[in-house]
């Protein structure tokens, strides 16, 4: 198995397919980070030797040895306030209202299999398939305890890091921050990679050089946001798609994050993520314990096409979960972008009609069908049909959308309370707000205290009875904005800062509920698009609106950086009418179908508004999605080109037997007298044979890895591309 414990040494090494991870306790019981790379087969403690550093200080047992200093040492899970000045992993105030947290080595245990958390996403394997290794660290003076876990699924070069706070002392104390991940690269030099963005726009990589000090993306949103999300990748400067050493990480939580990274003074990198420590303050009683969430990271040295398809095989394997994992997904009609809040039964019904004739799966009627909603200033909360517009109520409609061969969706925005509801008139004490303060509005509304118990049970029973009521087999759960005036009237005064986690396991607590009652549902994730887009939502739900911006120019870029940490199959991706409704910019039919199917897949517009070529078109895009899904959904993805800094966005699928290749793209704009350009293509067998199946035209695969794939004379501005090529097996 993968975890090594050298008890004399007290090295630990976690070996994986690809990688190798050292940490040991030194005679101090420090437990020193050694190593993140490439396999070494050696302990890498010989390299751990530091100078005496001015202002660095010293433990004090190490006497007069002035070269031993916490702020110097490359350090597995960083306390706070006893010498190490860099970025702390964990900070806890104790009953004297003193700050220090001194980790020291305790014991360690190897389980089998994967550890879970209680209440909160993780990854999970078969026993067979993965290892746990718990490290237990003790602060002596306080007597809490921080136990390490380590979950190693080595296979997939993955490991996974969770802590544990236990309080075994006879005070009180007080989490202020608790990492989920502290990693120390304290040689080679690093670029970080994050993703920023804002409503529309998510996921744009940013990569840059680290300057000395701390750098940190964030949200403090009370959501995994659309700003900024919870990943970073760490590079090397030579690092690209395909060659060169990186590090990725994403923390499995939707709430508030932090990560942070240090360049110290030495040149030495610390990378720290978890929960975001503003506004946190989590109180553990004599005995308690704390769960902070899972943090999830690789290794790779041969890019970040190999990071990114690793992570796009845990997510898909061993965080999706339920009967729509890794089956296909259906093609789905919203009718959002087709009508907003102006519809009813027949405006629905002639959509869901025109949708059966080109060979949509299933409808999905989204925001406005119950309560007073009739726009975005009321109604929500009230979960009952609105039967002004769908006349005849939801199960007469549902039955008519079947009896076309079609399944029903339905949006729900459960989080979320208008003022101007019959819930906030007999419960305006269920909505998030400090007493005696006017609460932030967004959208018109308010946030639904998710802590509360009879909060949880009033959704459960409201949505259970919706999806009871009729046939519905696709949830699209919103949340369309950030959260502010954080108070709880459940929580005493001295626990209130344990608001903002608590919400966030309030909401997983009602998603494992419902997803657990209604397994054949298939449930999709949505926050103004992609304002959620996070793996603790993918535990729940398979897939995730990826962004309100649906042009396809847009969408190359969203996706890309997207595609960087998450699976295709989790980005939900629809084609809409043009002029676009967030740009005005007009793209080919063709060019939308392309970037939508690299996805999982569905249309946003009325196709009865459509020109009946560009209706021929939609069937073709359909049945293409039907025949390549599996390869998109399921095959390993490459991205070929840059949409930031190159005039195209291409990306391919290679199955993961290698038997075929989808290669899609766009070309942003066509110049005159433009020579054609080739595309290089990735990961193929250099000495197998490839055909393209519409031309017939054969390649070796390391033809079409070096030399390329001639790409067609483009005429006008977003030019869609695609080839399907076969391996010849012969
Ligand atoms: C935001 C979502 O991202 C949209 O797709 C749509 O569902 C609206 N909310 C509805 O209010």
């Amino acid at each position: 198995m993968p975890i090594f414990a050298e008890a004399q040494e007290r090295l630990f090494r976690i070996r994986t397919a690809h990688t190798e991870y050292q940490m040991c306790a030194d005679s101090y019981g420090v437990l020193k980070h050694l190593w993140y790379g490439v396999p070494v087969g050696h302990s890498m403690d010989y390299l751990r030797k530091y100078p005496d550093v001015g202002f660095a200080g010293n433990l004090y047992e190490a006497g007069n040895d002035r070269t031993y200093s916490l702020n110097t040492l490359p350090q597995e899970y960083a306390g706070a306030g006893v010498g190490d000045y860099r970025i702390s992993a964990a900070n806890v105030r104790h009953a004297d209202g003193s700050q220090a947290l001194d980790l020291r080595y305790q014991s360690y245990a190897i389980k089998p299999g994967k550890y879970s958390i209680p209440g909160l996403p993780a990854v999970y394997a078969d026993a067979a398939d993965a290892e746990t290794l718990e490290i237990t660290l003790r602060d002596a003076a306080s007597g809490v305890e921080v136990v390490l876990q380590y979950g190693v699924l080595p296979e997939l070069d993955i490991i996974t890091r969770s802590a544990v706070f236990r309080n075994t002392g006879a005070s009180p104390v007080v989490l202020q921050k608790a990492a989920s991940l502290c990693l120390d690269l304290p040689d080679g030099t690093w670029e970080w990679m994050h993703f920023h963005g804002r409503h529309a726009m998510e996921r744009m990589p940013e990569r840059t050089a680290l300057f000395h000090g701390v750098q940190e993306s964030s949200s403090a949103r009370g959501t995994s946001s659309h700003q900024q999300n919870p990943s970073v990748v760490l590079c090397a400067p030579d690092c690209t798609e395909q060659n060169g050493s990186c590090i990725g990480a994403f923390l499995m939580y939707s709430g508030s994050f932090q990560t942070q990274i240090e360049l110290d003074q030495l040149d030495q990198v610390r990378l720290v993520m978890g929960l975001h420590p503003d506004l946190f303050a989590w109180t553990l009683q004599s005995g308690e314990e704390f769960h902070t969430p899972e943090a999830v990271f690789t290794y790779s040295d041969s890019g970040l096409a190999e990071m990114s398809q690793r992570f796009h095989k845990v997510i898909r394997e061993h965080v999706c979960r339920g009967k729509y994992q890794l089956a296909e997904r259906p093609v789905l009609i919203n009718n959002w972008e087709a009508t907003y809040f102006d519809f009813n039964e027949e405006k629905i019904w002639s959509i869901a009609k025109s949708a059966a004739e080109l060979g949509v799966d299933m409808l999905v009627l989204d925001d406005g069908w119950f309560g007073k909603r009739d726009g975005d200033c009321s109604g929500l909360g009230d979960w009952d049909v609105n039967e002004t517009k769908l006349r005849g109520g939801l199960g007469k409609l549902v039955d008519q959308v079947r009896s076309l061969g079609m399944q029903f969706g339905l949006w729900f925005e459960p989080e979320m309370i208008s003022e101007d509801s019959d819930l906030y008139r007999s419960h305006p004490d269920w909505a998030i707000r400090i007493p005696d303060r006017a609460p932030m509005r967004s959208r018109y509304q308010l946030l639904l205290d998710m802590t509360r118990q009879e909060v949880q049970d009033y959704l459960y029973e409201k949505i259970s009875g919706v999806l009871r009521s009729a046939a519905i087999s696709y949830v699209k759960w919103d949340m369309n904005r950030s959260i502010s005036d954080w108070y709880s009237a459940t929580l005493p005064a001295a626990q209130q800062g344990e608001l903002p986690h608590r919400y966030v396991l309030g909401l997983y607590a009602l998603l494992e509920r419902l997803t657990t009652e209604f397994p054949d549902v298939l449930f999709e994730g949505c926050s103004g698009g992609g304002g959620r887009f996070d793996a603790g939502m993918l535990y729940y739900c398979p897939q995730i609106w990826c962004s309100d911006d649906t042009d396809a120019y847009e969408r190359t870029r969203i996706q890309y950086g997207t595609s960087m940490i998450y699976p295709i199959s989790a980005v939900g991706s629809h084609v809409s009418v043009v002029p676009n409704h967030q740009t005005g910019r007009i793209t080919p039919m063709e060019t939308r179908g392309i970037t939508a199917m690299a996805g999982s897949f569905g249309f946003e517009l009325d196709l009865q508004k459509l020109s009946e070529e560009d209706k021929k078109t939609v069937a073709a895009q359909i049945k293409q999605f039907k025949e390549y899904g599996p390869l998109i959904h399921g095959g390993k993805y490459y991205r070929l080109s840059d949409p930031f800094t190159e005039n195209s966005a291409f990306w391919s699928f290679v199955a993961q037997d290698d038997s075929e290749v989808l290669v899609q793209g766009v070309v942003f704009r066509t110049a005159p007298n433009m020579r054609r350009k080739a595309l290089r293509l990735a990961g193929l067998c250099p000495e197998s044979r490839y055909q393209d199946t519409a031309s017939g035209e054969i390649y070796t695969g390391a033809a079409l890895m070096h030399g390329g794939l001639l790409l067609p004379q483009t005429w006008g501005d977003y030019c869609p591309v695609m080839f399907h090529l076969k391996k010849i097996f012969a």
